[in-house]
């Protein structure tokens, strides 16, 4: 489920198409210059040893300088600048950004994860929905250090500079789950910097951005959990995360108001009770560096603050 791994070659929206058709020409370019280039390479060694080494004294070239200009400055130079020119006309669309879209989501990086937050006040982490055939603009910040936004079936890389936010935009195809990585090296857990972009129907965004906005609706916690609810409001969980409509108002480590709806833990673990005890009790396995540190409560507490969250959808 977490395995797959993205390619920029398999893309799955306008993006990420837009980079495929850079690629591919600039592959078969190469190629070509690289085997004309060792063909020569080849044929002159060749020559060198059917000639010997002691003849120096030899005809002068066919084709002489006019070769040299035009095979080693002429060609190249035409290659690159077409080259230049294709891939700017590339990076322009790319950088477009979303000049027209349906809306934006705020994508702040830190370490090591991603907060999003829509325009209606939904809030969640590591998992980022969009509607599929729409243009959504992203507002990349950075809490912390120097991160790198990128889908590579979707969209180009773009870095979260902190003091200066910069902007992307998403587009998919097609209803999916596609992986995102931090791609600027961060720290210690840069390679587990991973999010997903869940793209679907028109009505099944609406139906989750409106879930999500909610606070937490008090009547849906279970009376079975009162106890797991009390600890965690009182321990310092609620010192770094939030649950809103709660007391729980930390801003460190991600809302978790909605917890259950998402589909990993810290982006690295599938979401499952047992993955939920085991990270809670020492997220440093997983994610080793990890400001969240082992807790201090007991295991039975341990079990009551996982029933609690547990309930959290
Ligand atoms: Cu964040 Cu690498």
């Amino acid at each position: 489920m977490l395995a797959a791994a993205p390619s920029i070659l398999d893309p799955a929206g306008p993006g990420a198409r837009q980079i495929e058709s850079l690629w591919w020409p600039m592959l078969w370019i190469s190629t070509v210059v690289f085997v004309v280039v060792v063909g020569f390479l080849v044929r002159a060694m060749a020559r060198g040893r059917r000639d010997g080494y002691d003849t120096l004294d030899r005809d002068e070239p066919k084709w002489g300088e006019p070769f040299i200009a035009i095979a080693g400055v002429f060609i190249p130079a035409l290659i690159l600048a077409g080259v230049y020119v294709y891939s700017l006309r590339g990076m322009n669309e790319l950088s477009d950004a979303g000049s027209d879209p349906s809306f934006e989501i705020d994508v702040i990086a830190r370490n090591w994860w991603w907060e999003a937050r829509y325009e209606n006040g939904a809030v969640t982490a590591n998992e980022i929905h969009i509607p599929v055939g729409e243009t959504v603009r992203l507002n990349l910040i950075s809490e912390d250090v120097i991160h790198s936004f990128w889908v590579p079936e979707l969209q180009a890389k773009t870095d979260h500079v902190p003091g200066h936010d910069n902007h992307m935009w998403l587009e998919a195809d097609e209803p999916g789950r596609y992986r995102g990585q931090c791609a600027e090296f961060c720290g210690l857990q840069h390679a587990n910097m991973v999010f997903y972009v869940v793209a679907e129907e028109r009505d099944d965004f609406d139906t989750w951005v409106a879930e999500q906005a909610a606070p937490l609706e008090p009547r849906s916690i279970p009376l079975s959990v009162a106890e797991g609810e009390d600890l965690f409001l009182t321990s310092s969980c609620a010192g770094c995360h939030v649950v809103r409509g709660t007391t729980a108002t930390g801003t460190l480590g991600p809302d978790l108001t909605h917890l259950m709806s998402r589909e990993t833990i810290a982006g690295v673990l599938p979401n499952t009770e047992q993955n939920l005890r085991a990270f809670i009790s020492d997220p440093h396995p997983f994610k080793p560096g990890v400001s969240m540190p082992p807790t201090e409560l007991s295991q039975d507490e341990i079990d009551e603050v996982v029933a609690y969250l547990r309930s959290l959808n």
